[in-house]
């Protein structure tokens, strides 16, 4: 029955993460996948995590299912941190929010409720966009497109072609965007350009779907939000997939969540029902710890500043490793400017190395990076930064 199954190609960013591990070299570094590690190469688990599930440990009582759309607390506590407190569609209830398995669940989540009700719709992603995207979409028999988006000789956004392209969008299909921290890129629209975009859709008629993974890498919570509430005093529907993997560091629990934003109460009540039938055909309901762990954070003010102070550090740690970066390389006598990588946001960075480059990089020094070139800055370190730079500068020599 198997005999004629082709083994599939391993996967452009897990796939580099597993061969990494397999590396014998001991002076290997790791920008590939996109993790956080503090100054000392580590993966942390949050103070305000351990605090809450020391308290979860506690007054947990039973590990009964969840509902379809996971805890209440929770999925009322994300919609707050995505519309802020007071905003309306929470005052009138226009949005229903269901907790997924991670970002990737959300999306997945998504797509099947587009095919299955946005009958014939194309989803438009950015050139470039994360590794896994297409596949989710093309997953469940979804058109996907592409829209401009990255001018790789100016290396910034290409905001003439962005709009060009999204121009030619039609009404009903679906664009996504990334709400802040372009993955790869590391490159957001401005403040005015969101508020182009978001005219742009409500005169196209596209539905946006917001991919939302790095809420509290860029700005803060509130800045890396503008975009996704610009498009919303413009457009009255829109899908939000969350992932609370970076900035809670819950990657291996899978926490994320899939938000649907309708014109009316009646709206959204109906199509999350709809919504409902993908979770439960899918995966039942969702698992709880990592929601229960966010719920905890995001409901409780203390814990609440503590999470947030260390999503601060987090970020300006990368800020920091983005400027050594650039600085270290003009030291090793690196001729090309490197400096747009600290305009860059999140925990990536478009570096522009080839991929004759990026494979020499591994070969040679067990320096892992995406095949894009996309590098995760969050991998640098003060320890790892001079042998990082020294191999580059001699690559780019060579
Ligand atoms: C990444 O882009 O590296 C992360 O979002 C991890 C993943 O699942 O690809």
């Amino acid at each position: 029955m198997f005999e004629h199954i082709q083994a599939a190609p391993a996967d452009p960013i897990l796939g580099l993460n597993d061969a990494y591990k397999k590396d014998e070299n001991p002076n290997k570094i790791n920008l590939g996948v996109g993790v956080y590690k503090d100054e000392n190469g580590n993966t942390p688990i949050l103070k305000a995590v351990k605090l809450a599930e020391e308290r979860l440990l506690t007054k947990e009582q039973s590990k009964s299912y969840l509902s379809i759309e996971g805890s209440p607390a929770y999925c009322s506590a994300v919609q707050k941190l995505l519309f802020g407190q007071n905003h309306n569609i929470i005052a009138k209830q226009l949005a229903k929010t269901a907790h997924t398995p991670g970002g990737t669940g959300a999306l997945r989540v998504a797509a099947e409720f587009i095919k299955k009700h946005l009958s014939g719709a194309t989803i438009w992603v950015s050139n470039p966009t994360w590794a896994n995207h297409q596949s989710v979409f093309q997953s469940v028999g979804l058109e996907v497109g592409s829209y401009s988006y990255y001018n790789a000789n100016s290396k910034s956004l290409d905001f003439e072609a962005l709009l060009a392209s999204l121009s030619q969008v039609p009404e009903g299909d679906v664009v996504l965007f990334h709400g802040c921290c372009h993955n790869p890129t590391g490159i957001d629209p401005t403040p005015e350009q969101w508020y182009q975009l978001a005219k742009l859709a409500s005169k196209q008629g596209f539905l946006p779907l917001f991919d939302f993974a790095y809420q509290g890498f860029g700005q803060d919570l509130t800045e890396d939000a503008q975009g996704l509430r610009t498009f919303l005093e413009h457009v009255p529907e829109m899908l939000i997939a969350s992932s609370f993997s970076k900035n809670f560091g819950l990657y291996n629990e899978r926490v994320g969540a899939l938000t649907i934003v309708c014109d009316s109460t009646d709206q959204a009540e109906a199509a999350f029902t709809q919504v409902k039938r993908c979770i439960r055909t899918n995966y039942s309901n969702p698992p709880s710890h990592g929601s229960a762990v966010v719920s905890e954070i995001l409901n409780d003010s203390e814990l609440y500043s503590l999470w947030e102070s260390e999503l601060k550090d987090m970020r300006t740690r990368i800020h920091e490793m983005r400027s050594l970066f650039v600085n270290t390389l003009k030291s090793k006598g690196v001729d090309q400017d490197f400096s747009f990588i600290s305009q860059q946001q999140g925990m990536f960075s478009f570096s522009g190395l080839t991929p004759d480059q990026v494979a020499q990089l591994r070969r040679d020094y067990g320096i892992y990076i995406v095949g894009s070139g996309r590098i995760n800055v969050a991998g640098m370190t003060h320890n790892n930064m001079e042998p990082l730079c020294d191999a580059i500068a001699a690559t780019l020599k060579s």
